[in-house]
């Protein structure tokens, strides 16, 4: 992203680092952007000579870039920078964000997670969800959809996120302890590539999120995959009309901003087809830009669908979603974790087969127990406890999937891009 010219006045509030990502309100961007800001959100979106559309890898990260900010300045409740309603400029406000959702949905929600609702629809009052169905929200966000759908499969039922970037993941999480619900977690991952088993969710639902992807086919099988047969895809997103011009489609912002990457509706239904979904409808609701509507697309697998092939590349079979500890438990599992790394480890990396760990020996006792509960409840992860001359050696190893759940156990979640591979296990 192009580094804004102008200093920036302030550190705090409205003028933070995430808020100037974010931020949206022509006012609030003259105050904290100086004068040279361009006309949509962030310091440095709409000017003139602004990045266009490059990589994949680079569509990315300005992607999580992008919310990463918005999801900062939610956090810190800055509404005076973009609005008292959610991160999005004036102009916008009917088009994205908790202003299409409900008063009763949003009386249901803390007003951290209403603040960064980003979407372009209310997903969930069309994905038909009953009590003690299992749904997943590709691109949760800070959580909006996924906390309406707890609500709606209740406590025998499961509601997962999930989301790429960081800072939205924390959000999303403290949302839902504001909220006081249980039957929720937030698994991080790509849409692309989806850290859950095949053939285990009733629903898959999505919020203004595919369009930002750069392998939309890839979602769109990964959804196929982790649906069980007959599962329902229930999903608002930004449809582009088969017009939109190609300046529209090169702008990085227009891209992160929802608008440059949508597919047409031809394109969608023939995408969805091609995953193996049938029965496909497309409803446009509203406007969202000249050249593009938001829409509500569903689609549903057949009861005796065959499971989708897997992709050749990367491990899709991730860790298995019923986990059969409650998100109460898992927190307390966390902590002891974490409490005996912070005792006892001595030196980590990340080795070809696993997490490797050198820890003192006197907390070998704790160690095993914890081994021990842990093998009850996620058996997809390996353990292999052994003496190292004086101190002990620790290898924990699992699928693809379940590397971030590793890192995270023992707060070593800057080792995420560690250089090696991870085997699978
Ligand atoms: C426009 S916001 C929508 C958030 C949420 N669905 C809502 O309605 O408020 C897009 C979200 O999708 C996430 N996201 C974008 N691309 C992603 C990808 N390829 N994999 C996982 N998450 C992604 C972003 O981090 C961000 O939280």
């Amino acid at each position: 992203m192009a580094e804004p010219e102008t200093e920036q006045i302030g550190s705090e509030g409205c003028c933070s680092p995430g808020a100037q990502q974010a931020c949206c309100a022509p006012e609030a961007k003259s105050e904290c952007c100086g004068e040279a800001h361009g006309s949509s959100c962030g310091c440095d979106a709409g000017r003139s000579g602004e990045a266009e559309v490059r990589d994949e890898a680079d569509v990315r990260e300005m992607v999580r870039e992008r919310y990463a900010g918005a999801a900062t300045a939610a956090s810190e409740g800055t509404p005076a920078c973009c609005g008292d309603v959610a991160l999005i400029a004036d102009d916008q406000r009917e088009a994205f964000g908790s202003g299409l959702y409900g008063s009763e949905d949003r009386d249901a929600l803390p007003s951290a997670a209403q603040l960064a609702s980003l979407g372009c629809g209310n997903p969930t009052a069309v994905a038909d969800l009953e009590e003690g169905e299992t749904m997943l929200d590709l691109g949760s966000g800070g959580g909006i959809d996924v906390l309406l759908s707890a609500r709606r499969v209740g406590p025998t039922g499961k509601a997962y996120g999930l989301d790429m970037t960081d800072e939205m993941l924390e959000l999303a999480r403290r949302n839902q302890r504001e909220a006081g619900v249980e039957n929720v977690e937030f698994l991080k991952g790509t849409i692309e590539d989806v850290p859950v088993a095949d053939d285990s969710v009733d629903v898959v639902i999505s919020n203004c999120v595919i369009n930002l992807s750069t392998d939309k086919p890839r979602v769109l099988r990964e959804a196929a995959r982790v649906l069980r047969p007959g599962g329902r895809f229930a999903v608002s997103d930004v449809v582009a009309d088969p017009g939109m011009d190609a300046a529209t489609r090169r702008d990085m912002q227009r891209w992160t901003g929802c608008i440059a990457g949508a597919l047409t509706r031809e394109d969608f239904e023939r995408e969805l087809m091609a995953a193996g979904f049938e029965s496909v409808e497309i409803l446009e609701t509203h406007r969202v830009h000249e050249h593009a509507a938001s829409a509500i697309v569903r689609a549903r697998l057949a009861p005796d669908r065959v499971p989708a092939p897997r992709e050749a590349s990367g491990d899709h079979s991730g860790p298995p979603i019923a986990c059969s500890l409650s998100s109460g438990e898992k927190g307390e599992r966390l902590d002891a974790w974490r409490a005996v790394a912070a005792a006892a480890l001595l030196e980590s990396s990340v080795e070809e087969r696993g997490l490797s760990l050198r820890l003192r020996h006197d907390a070998e006792a704790e160690l095993r127990r914890l081994i021990a509960a842990e093998s009850s409840c996620c058996p997809f992860l390996d353990f292999d406890l052994r003496s190292d001359g004086p101190d002990l050696r620790l290898t924990v190893a699992g699928p693809g999937g379940a590397r971030p759940i590793i890192l995270t156990l023992f707060g070593l979640e800057r080792l995420e891009n560690a250089e090696h591979a991870w085997s699978n296990g």
